[in-house]
């Protein structure tokens, strides 16, 4: 059978995969590794958290799982961190994962995981140690907005990689009733935070109106701006403000997703005031 997904040579002398059912290429500009170092690894300053954490496992969800460049990257990172560290991967195919397993020469960041990789594919499910880490692999093989408003449990993360297909291809991933779902699954007594390569006005408002805290996220090479989100503003360092709401007060692409449905418009009315009133905006 022909597979769905390709190798992709990427300018900078990278590789990648493309999906081409999709017509999505994964990390498209500065390749996989670059891209999970500065938008994950670093900006959620997961090697920083994990080794002050004192809760008993930590907790990594990765939505979007595809070919585990993201989690493959931050496992490397944290290697020298003895604790425990529970990785929950969402997405409804593995085959992105098969493939990347397959050709883990060409891509380079599956080498060394192709055993954890074989058995998550196999059983959805495994442990295995990594440096200091103990590592526990889950992989939740479903639609994920199906997922979250299912009622199996999942333990509350303390941090997010939020990587599925842009807006415009993959509505039912950004809607506003997903991310309401995705924070009521938080502990509100867990510091959680959240990174996604968008910036755009309309991801921010939703997760604004989600519940978050919302703020710029750093450059990664390829996009100037990214979006740190949380439940907790210490874990956001630039926070959005009072520039940033007049900008999207103003936006003709602004409003919230209630449907998986691609569309722009501008600010509804609940919408203008949720904002406003959002507590990150009260702050004099
Ligand atoms: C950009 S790729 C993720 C790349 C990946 N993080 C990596 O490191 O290779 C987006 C992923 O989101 C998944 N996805 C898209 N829509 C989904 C949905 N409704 N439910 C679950 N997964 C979804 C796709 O199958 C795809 O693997």
């Amino acid at each position: 059978m022909e597979s769905a997904y390709a190798l992709v040579h990427l300018a900078n002398g990278t590789t990648s995969i493309r999906s081409l059912a999709e017509g999505e290429t994964f990390h498209p500009v500065i390749g996989p590794v670059a891209e999970a170092e500065a938008l994950y690894v670093r900006q959620l300053g997961l090697a920083g958290r994990m080794a002050v954490c004192t809760d008993p496992e930590w907790v990594l969800w990765d939505v979007g799982l595809g070919s585990a460049a993201n989690v493959t990257t931050a496992l490397r990172h944290l290697a020298g961190i003895p604790g425990r560290l529970r990785l929950v991967s969402f997405d409804h195919t593995l085959e992105p994962l098969r493939f990347a397993r397959e050709h883990a020469a060409e891509l380079g960041y599956p080498l060394g995981f192709e055993g954890p990789m074989g058995a998550l594919i196999e059983d959805h499910r495994c442990t295995f140690t990594h440096g200091a880490l103990a590592v526990t692999w889950q992989a939740e093989v479903a639609d994920f907005p199906e997922r979250l408003r299912s009622p199996g449990p999942l333990p509350a993360p303390h941090a997010i990689f939020y990587d599925a297909y842009s807006p415009a291809r993959n509505p039912a991933m950004w809607t506003l009733p997903l991310f309401r779902g995705l924070f009521a699954r938080l502990d509100p007594l867990r510091p959680c935070a959240l990174a996604t390569y968008s910036r755009a006005t309309l991801l921010r408002t939703t997760l604004l109106r989600a519940g978050f805290w919302v703020g710029a996220g750093e450059a990664t090479g390829e996009k100037e701006e990214t979006t740190l989100a949380a439940n907790d503003p210490s874990l956001v360092a630039r926070p959005l403000g009072a520039a940033w709401l007049g900008r999207a007060l103003r936006s003709t692409s602004a409003e919230p997703l209630e449907d998986p449905v691609y569309r722009q418009a501008p600010l509804s009315e609940a919408s203008r005031e949720a904002l406003r009133a959002h507590r990150q905006f009260q702050a004099a």
